[in-house]
């Protein structure tokens, strides 16, 4: 909203501009720059977006410093200690938590379209075997859109629900086809009577020759990191999908392009990396040098799972997601897991040590998430797939707020050009 009673005011050279000041439900107000191009013929430098908004939305709010992560209002703790995933898509998707029949109408909505068009299988067939998951996954997601075509059409309304209610539904679907082919065992299909975390874990675990008994704990666990995952504001992915989708592109072609930014490690990768790094350093003695190493600035190394540009406290996702580490670990009788023991002494010492706490260091949600994942049976390779399944549902919530936002136009940034001046074209024989 804009607050009409105050300004920000740019001087330059002796010349001043006012600047439109906008106010937020909660957290920093914006000043808001739309026009300074256009009047004061300059652009603003901010590579990584880190003092820039680049939209308006009623999703997600997070406060850094107090390591708060909000869903449309709700704390993410009370949402993952009381709702579950399906709910929680709903309340990103349309707001509000649901009713009892709402609830109903959305859960069976998704769980009907939980089967993949049967020609996608070929589409798998044709990627090699020891391909990454998630490349598998960017090529089948961004296929979708040459199989339904009857929802791409992003100006109707009614085909942008059924284009997000297909991506919920089928993503889980197609990461786990992605890992059975992977492994050469054959593709399960989904079962209308399981809940989408049961689902997910049959379709991954289950084999045509056995009955496959879902665990109701690592069920929970599963929903709760896919609950801890679903949204979280103007992240590099959701940005990627908001930036894809603000030139029309079709939504399933934007989730794809969401899902290949995701992969990269210092985003939805990190949880992959960070238990390549427990195991890495192997044993608790080990650790003093590799706290070592992430403190030298002439080391490339960085302490995987710590850190993030927007939590300067603990992430809170990492506190529920110790919590369930420590079930889901005992449940399977794993407690002395020697990575948990790693991965417990690394938190013990990082936050007792002057440069992780000077930098606002604390372990992020992909510090636990890996061991728990690892302790289900995952190999790590499925660890960013999983991410990519629960945030589909933030990625479409963000690509329809955008869709249906007045104020939004092609994203196309500015720069702050460098490189040569104008000069002229010489012949290959004039050159030295
Ligand atoms: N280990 C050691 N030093 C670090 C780390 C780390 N994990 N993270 C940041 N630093 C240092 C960094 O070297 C820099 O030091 P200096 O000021 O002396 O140059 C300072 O802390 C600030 O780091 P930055 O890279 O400028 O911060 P950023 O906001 O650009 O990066 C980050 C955030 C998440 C990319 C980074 O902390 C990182 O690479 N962490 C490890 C990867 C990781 O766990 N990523 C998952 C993020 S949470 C899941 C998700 O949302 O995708």
């Amino acid at each position: 909203m804009v607050d009409k009673n105050r300004k920000a005011t740019l001087t330059i050279d002796g010349r001043s501009w006012d600047l439109p000041m906008r106010s937020p439900t909660v957290g920093p107000d914006v000043i808001d720059i739309r026009k300074l191009y256009g009047e004061a013929d300059v652009f603003t430098y901010d590579p990584g977006f880190t003092s820039t908004a680049s939209c308006a939305s009623t999703i997600t709010y997070i406060d850094g410093d107090a390591g708060e992560l909000l869903y449309r209002g709700y704390p993410i703790e009370q949402l993952a200690e009381r709702s579950h995933f399906l709910e929680v898509c709903f309340l990103l998707l349309y707001g509000d938590l649901p009713n009892a029949a709402q609830l109903e109408d959305f859960e069976n909505r998704v769980t009907r379209h939980t089967m993949l068009h049967e020609q996608i299988q070929y589409f798998f067939r044709g990627f090699r075997r020891d391909a990454h998951p998630m490349a598998t996954m960017v090529g089948v997601v961004g296929a979708m859109s040459a199989f339904y075509h009857d929802s791409t059409d992003i100006n109707d309304p009614w085909q942008r629900e059924v284009a997000a209610i297909r991506m919920i539904a089928k993503l889980p679907t197609i990461a786990a086809w992605a890992y059975k082919y992977s492994i050469g065992q054959p593709f399960v299909y989904p079962r209308n009577d399981l809940d989408y975390a049961s689902n997910f874990l049959r379709m991954c675990f289950a084999v045509p020759t056995e009955e496959y008994e879902v665990n109701p704990v690592l069920s929970r666990a599963m929903d709760r990191i896919m609950t801890l995952h679903a949204d979280h504001e103007q992240n590099a992915s959701t940005s990627t999908v908001r930036l894809a989708g603000s030139s029309g592109a079709n939504p399933f072609a934007c989730v794809a392009a969401g899902i290949a930014c995701l992969w990269g490690p210092a985003h939805g990768g990190a949880n992959q990396a960070c238990l390549e790094m427990l195991r890495e350093i192997g044993s608790v003695g080990r650790i003093p040098e590799f706290i070592r190493r992430a403190k030298d600035k002439d080391d490339p190394f960085r302490l995987m799972g710590f850190g993030h540009r927007v939590y300067k406290n603990f992430d809170p996702r990492a506190k529920v997601m110790k919590q369930s580490a420590d079930e889901v670990l005992g449940l399977l009788g794993v407690e002395n897991n020697p990575l948990l023991q790693v991965a417990k002494e690394l938190e013990r010492i990082a936050l007792e040590d002057a440069y992780f706490i000077d930098k606002k260091l604390y372990p992020n949600v992909d510090f636990y998430s890996g061991i728990i994942l690892e302790a289900m049976g995952f190999p790590t390779a499925m660890f960013t797939p999983i991410f990519a399944v629960s945030r589909t549902v933030g990625w479409i919530s963000q690509w329809k707020e955008m869709i249906a936002d007045k104020d939004q136009k092609i994203g196309r940034p500015r720069q702050l050009y460098v490189g040569a001046p104008r000069r002229d074209y010489r012949e290959v024989e004039d050159r030295s």
